[in-house]
């Protein structure tokens, strides 16, 4: 890195922690302000949900699975944001004698994952209030995180730069004009989407650091990594699309028969995919950052990888 670069990047550091500031909110007093989820109401938005890929569902039931859907993306945030915040925790040792304002927005960064935890674990709680008993979410945070924490640096904060910009898209989703959205929902998304969109911006810092110190056959096997992470997401996805089906067929007051059954758990799985896969490697940025880092035949790679999640 030269010295004009140092000093660009020292002054993004800065102007993350000033904006770590001015943003912050609390969970109590701003997010959720003594309000309570409401049943009739749709908690993700359509073009988060995929409700229209639902096409044997009432409008009453995709209702039901956009709650089911809004349940599972904060015990997803809750579980990504766990491995998120060790890394980043991690990645501030290298900044314990350097530059103390790059040591400063990591150390805000953490802090505010692990608030949004909270946030998440009480989110779940709430929408548990309002929906029918027998919900499960059985995939261990920490188990994850140890497993994602087994890959490279490059491979972790790969991914993370795409989960971080994914949320500033499920942000925009959420503010289009849609009356029957829960406002407290809404609410999750502009606050989560004011602290993550400086989030992205320190990833892409420190991604572009640390990638600066690998060799060619390093990142070559990050990119591997890379995939094999996305692969392991994907697992998840699937689990989850399976035990949300199972919970929406229990529970809708019908009799549900096999083949539609399938139907509902495609469509589960289809909505996750765009959720928490190909919304963050679509995301302009993400391909901008990633292409600067990688040959063109990397690139093809990691391509041929994510086509096969369809
Ligand atoms: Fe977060
Ligand atoms: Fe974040």
């Amino acid at each position: 890195m030269n010295a004009i670069e140092k000093v660009a990047n020292s002054e993004r550091y800065a102007r993350c922690v000033q904006t770590s500031k001015r943003v912050r909110w609390d969970i109590e007093e701003d997010v959720i302000r003594g309000r309570r989820f409401d049943a009739a109401h749709k908690f993700l938005p359509d073009g988060l949900s995929l409700t229209d890929a639902f096409t044997s569902l009432t409008a009453d039931e995709k209702r039901f699975v956009s709650q089911i859907q809004g349940r599972t993306y904060a015990n997803v945030f809750g579980l990504v944001e766990r491995f998120i915040n060790a890394k980043v925790l991690e990645l501030s040792h290298e900044h314990w004698f350097g530059d103390q304002v790059a040591l400063e927005a990591l150390v805000r960064f953490s802090d505010e994952e692990l608030k949004h935890q909270a946030l998440f674990r009480r989110i779940d709680a709430m929408v548990g209030e309002v929906l029918p008993d027998g919900y499960r979410f059985d995939i261990d945070p920490n188990a994850v995180a140890r497993a994602v924490l087994g890959k490279s640096t490059w491979a972790v904060l790969a991914l993370t730069l795409d989960i971080e910009l994914f949320t500033q898209l499920h942000y925009r989703q959420s503010i289009e004009p849609d009356s029957q959205l829960s406002e407290l929902f809404k609410d999750v998304f502009l606050y989560h989407w004011k602290e993550e969109s400086r989030h992205a911006i320190l990833d892409e810092l420190e991604w572009v650091r640390h990638d600066a110190g690998l060799t060619a056959e390093q990142r070559d096997r990050a990119i591997d990594e890379f995939i094999e992470l996305v692969v392991a997401v994907d697992g998840i996805l699937q689990a989850q699309a399976k035990a949300d089906t199972g919970y929406f067929v229990a529970k809708c007051g019908r009799t549900v028969r096999q083949a539609e059954e399938h139907a509902i758990e495609d469509a589960f799985l289809k909505a996750y995919r765009w959720q928490y896969i190909h919304s963050g490697a679509q995301h302009p940025h993400f391909g901008k950052v990633l292409s600067s880092l990688i040959t063109e035949n990397q690139g093809q790679r990691i391509q041929a990888a994510l086509a096969t999640l369809h």
